[in-house]
């Protein structure tokens, strides 16, 4: 069984007045999903803080990765890295949007790592552009 996020936060790399509603809509709902799905599998004994996160490439492909841990704390990925790689891995490279879920009601701001990873595979138009779109569940709705 899924448990549904307290919150939820999206990347948007793309201007979202290229979307009409009702294609931003369906298309966040597809992340979402898939985000609260991998969030299961995230292995995390030792902050106990499950982490899921869906991106969606510029060809409209979907990856997705959880939160990873080990012992040795600084070795662990983070759940939007583990998707990007995953991403690049499987021959893509440029991001349209991304989305982390976790259970928290607290904001959820990615470690630098992960920001830095993102502006590597932002997509082309996009990337370097600082007004990257942090966006939570109140304000989608
Ligand atoms: N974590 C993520 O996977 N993504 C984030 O955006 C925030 C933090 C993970 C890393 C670690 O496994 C756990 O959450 C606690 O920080």
């Amino acid at each position: 069984m899924t448990s549904p996020p307290k919150k939820l936060f999206i990347f948007d790399f793309v201007s979202q007045v290229q979307y009409n509603e009702t294609v931003m809509d369906k298309e966040i709902k597809e992340l979402f999903d898939a985000a609260v799905k991998v969030k299961e599998k995230a292995y995390a004994p030792y902050s106990d803080f499950h982490v899921g996160s869906a991106l969606r490439t510029k060809s409209g492909k979907i990856f997705t990765g959880c939160n990873v841990e080990n012992s040795s704390y600084g070795v662990t990925i983070c759940a939007e890295r583990n998707a990007i790689f995953k991403m690049v891995s499987e021959g893509e490279q440029e991001i349209s949007a991304i989305l982390i879920v976790g259970d928290t009601e607290k904001f959820l701001p990615p470690c630098g790592a992960c920001r830095q990873v993102m502006a590597e595979f932002a997509m082309k138009d996009t990337r370097g552009d600082p007004s990257i779109r942090i966006l939570t569940e109140q304000e989608l709705i």
